[in-house]
Order: structure tokens, then C-alpha cells, then sequence
């Protein structure tokens, strides 16, 4: 058997950095205990790490403040659901895009059927881009928030946050980013970018575990708590605490996960974000181009690597999707993903809704010229079979 050659990484990153696995163990073998409940050594050392990986995050979204603000979940679809949960009211409005995942589109539609709110959904240009001007014009007098995913996961586009926080801070509705594709790859500045509440989620680019995310809330958003539980302080009162961090976090914190997660974004820092994105596209852009020619293939959006991130999003001509990822994965060892991403209005804006979706390639920092190589030969073959 080959080895495998993982181009899933929007699904998650594999492998993790070596550092990430080391520290996971080492850290956890010394100081697995319940961080911020005990005032023994190892519990105050386990509470550091949480304090450091707050503050390290807290400066990478540039949130200008208080670190108790960056709080943990399980990842960014946990986080998404206490935002919009702890955000919205019965008569808002709330703008989002085609381009969000299930983890954004489900809360906002659970929240309209039963009558809660009412929500836009924003469509996105023939190259995969939201128009600020779009988002402008559907503001409305009960517009509460406007919700973005940062960077597609099915098409690889990043949007001009920038100009959207623009949008929003002068309309004075709340702008929620969904960075869960983008942090680790491009800056994410939540003062310049006009942004209030970021959500990430650590297993992706920012190469951590799965079972951790988060989220950074300005000081003035008013989002309410959801969840109820233990939090280590002030146990005798029974109403939930309002302060950062417990207002979003309650129960035992994933202590391994944010151990791995520190690992993993000081590893991308270490290496250096630009570099490592700009190298990721120097692999899409080869894999774009030694695919583009092949007479069967669509690629979606995939025109430029500016304002993209390293995922390339393709049809092969007499093939449903799902067979091309079977063929790929049986006959090539290439691990990718196929379907519609848990992104289905993507697929509705694509017009590949109507045939299950297209099959999508990430790459990671592991992979290598040698991968795409042969991911091009085989889609080279692929498309041979039925032309
Ligand atoms: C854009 C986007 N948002 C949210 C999510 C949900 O992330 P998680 O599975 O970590 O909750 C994903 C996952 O792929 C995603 O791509």
C-alpha cells in the first residue's frame, strides 16, 4: 500500500506538527489535572497554560483587550451556536452569506422557523465573493448582526472582511466572523477589521487537536449565556456568572485540547504565517494548472490565488462526485472529500447542488510537490476512463 496522501485538510489538518504531539503528551502526563478549581501546583500550572493559550489568542485576532473575553469550547460549531443563541431575539434580522457551513446556516434557520427572526442570506459572485454593498443594502432597522465565514471551505475564497466591518460598525449592527478556515492562514485584525466577535475553531490551520474552538467577544457585545454549570468560583450563588471567561464557559475545560492548540499556533507563528499560506499556494496554483487542461474538468472559483486559501474545488465530466473520491482514495491512496461540505447553499449558488456536490482538495503545510504531482496524474486518469 501506498502511503496516504491527505488532501482533506479543510476537514482538518493532518498530521499535526511534531511539537504538537510531543507537548500534548508531555503536558498532559504532568499537569492533567483540573486547571482554575485548585490552588496545588500542578492545578496552577494546568491554569497557566489556559492563560497563556487566552492571551496568545487574544493577540493573534489583535482583540484589544481583556484575554478573560477568549473563551473555550468544543470548536467552532460549539461556539457558533453560544453566539447566535446568546445574540439574537425574538424580531431581529440577521444578515449572513450562501457561503456559510451548517454550523452557521442551522442555529439561524432553527431561529426562523419557529418564528424567532428573520434572516438574508447574501449570494456570492461568479468568483466566490460576497459584495459589501450587498450586505449594505439588506440592512434593516431591526438588523441585529451579520455573520461571515472568513474563508469558504468548499471554494477556498476569503472575503473582504475589512469592508464588511465597515459596513457594519456604520449601520451599528454586530459583525460575527467565522474564522474557522482562515485563522492560521491570513491575519485576522478584529480592531481594524471592525469585527466583534470571532469564532475559530483549533484543529484546522491553526493546527491543534480536534475538540477545541472558541471564540474572542468584544468588550461591548452583549451576548447572554446559554449554558449553565460549574465554573470553580463563587460556588454558593445559583445564578450563572456574567464575567468572561465562565459567561461562555462552564464544566471542565478541555485541558489536552488547548495544551495541543498553544502548540499548534505558536508552531504557525514560529513558521510563520505568510510563508507557510504563500506555500500552500504555490502548491494550489501548480495543482490548478496541471488539472485546469484536462478537457472534462470544472473547477469552481478557482481563477486566482489572491484572496484564496489553498483548497481547489472540481467536477470531472460523467462522474458524480463521490465515485471520483472513491477512485481517488481506492486506486491512489488520496484522501480528499467529496458531497456538498456542509455548506449546501454553496452548492446552490455553484449549481452543483443538483449533482451531489463537488469533490474538494485541501492542502496543509505537509504536503509536498510530490503529492500534487500525483493527485494531477490522477485526475488525469480519472477523467481517461469516461470521456
Ligand atoms: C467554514 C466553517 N465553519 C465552521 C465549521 C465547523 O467547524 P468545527 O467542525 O470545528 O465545529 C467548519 C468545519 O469544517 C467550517 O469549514
Amino acid at each position: 500500500m501506498s502511503t496516504l496522501i491527505y488532501l482533506d485538510n479543510s476537514a482538518t489538518s493532518f498530521p499535526k506538527p511534531e511539537v504538537v504531539y510531543d507537548f500534548m503528551n508531555s503536558f498532559y502526563r504532568n499537569h492533567g489535572v483540573n486547571p482554575g478549581r485548585s490552588g496545588f501546583d500542578a492545578a496552577l500550572e494546568a491554569e497557566e497554560i489556559v492563560m497563556n493559550t487566552r492571551k496568545l489568542l487574544t493577540e493573534f485576532f489583535h482583540g484589544g483587550g481583556d484575554p478573560n473575553r477568549l473563551t473555550f469550547s468544543y470548536n467552532a460549531s460549539d461556539s457558533l451556536n453560544m453566539i447566535i443563541q446568546g445574540l439574537a431575539e425574538k424580531g431581529d434580522h440577521v444578515i449572513t452569506t450562501m457561503l456559510e457551513h451548517n454550523s452557521v446556516l442551522r442555529p439561524l434557520h432553527h431561529y426562523q422557523v419557529n418564528g424567532v427572526i428573520d434572516v438574508t442570506h447574501i449570494m456570492f459572485d461568479e468568483h466566490g465573493y460576497v459584495h459589501p454593498d450587498d450586505i449594505k443594502r439588506a440592512i434593516r432597522q431591526n438588523t441585529k448582526m451579520v455573520i461571515v465565514n472568513h474563508c469558504s471551505n468548499v471554494i477556498g475564497t476569503i472575503q473582504p472582511i475589512g469592508e464588511i466591518g465597515r459596513v457594519c460598525k456604520e449601520a451599528g449592527v454586530w459583525f460575527v466572523v467565522d474564522t474557522t478556515q482562515s485563522a492560521g492562514t491570513v491575519p485576522i485584525n478584529m480592531e481594524t477589521m471592525g469585527i466583534d466577535v470571532v469564532v475559530f475553531t483549533g484543529h484546522k490551520c491553526l493546527m491543534g487537536p480536534t475538540g477545541i474552538g472558541g471564540s474572542y467577544v468584544k468588550d461591548n457585545v452583549p451576548v447572554k449565556y446559554t449554558r449553565f454549570g460549574g465554573t470553580g468560583v463563587r460556588s454558593a450563588q445559583l445564578t450563572h456568572l456574567e464575567e468572561f471567561p465562565y459567561r461562555l464557559e462552564c464544566g471542565t475545560l478541555n485541558l489536552l485540547g488547548v495544551a495541543g492548540l498553544h502548540a499548534g499556533i505558536k508552531w504557525v507563528l514560529e513558521n510563520g504565517m505568510e510563508q507557510l499560506h504563500a506555500r500552500e499556494m504555490m502548491l494550489w496554483d501548480k495543482l490548478r494548472k496541471g488539472i485546469q487542461d484536462v478537457g472534462t474538468v470544472t473547477m469552481y472559483c478557482a481563477e486566482s490565488a489572491q484572496n484564496h486559501n489553498a483548497v481547489l474545488c472540481f467536477n470531472i465530466k460523467n462522474f458524480e462526485a463521490g465515485d471520483v473520491g472513491t477512485l481517488l482514495d481506492v486506486d491512489y491512496n488520496i484522501a480528499c472529500r467529496t458531497g456538498l461540505h456542509c455548506a449546501p447553499k454553496v452548492h446552490v449558488g455553484l449549481g452543483t447542488d443538483k449533482i451531489h456536490g463537488t469533490v474538494r482538495l485541501s492542502i496543509g503545510p505537509f504536503n509536498t510537490e510530490e503529492h500534487i504531482d500525483k493527485a494531477i496524474e490522477a485526475v488525469k486518469e480519472i477523467a481517461e476512463i469516461r470521456k
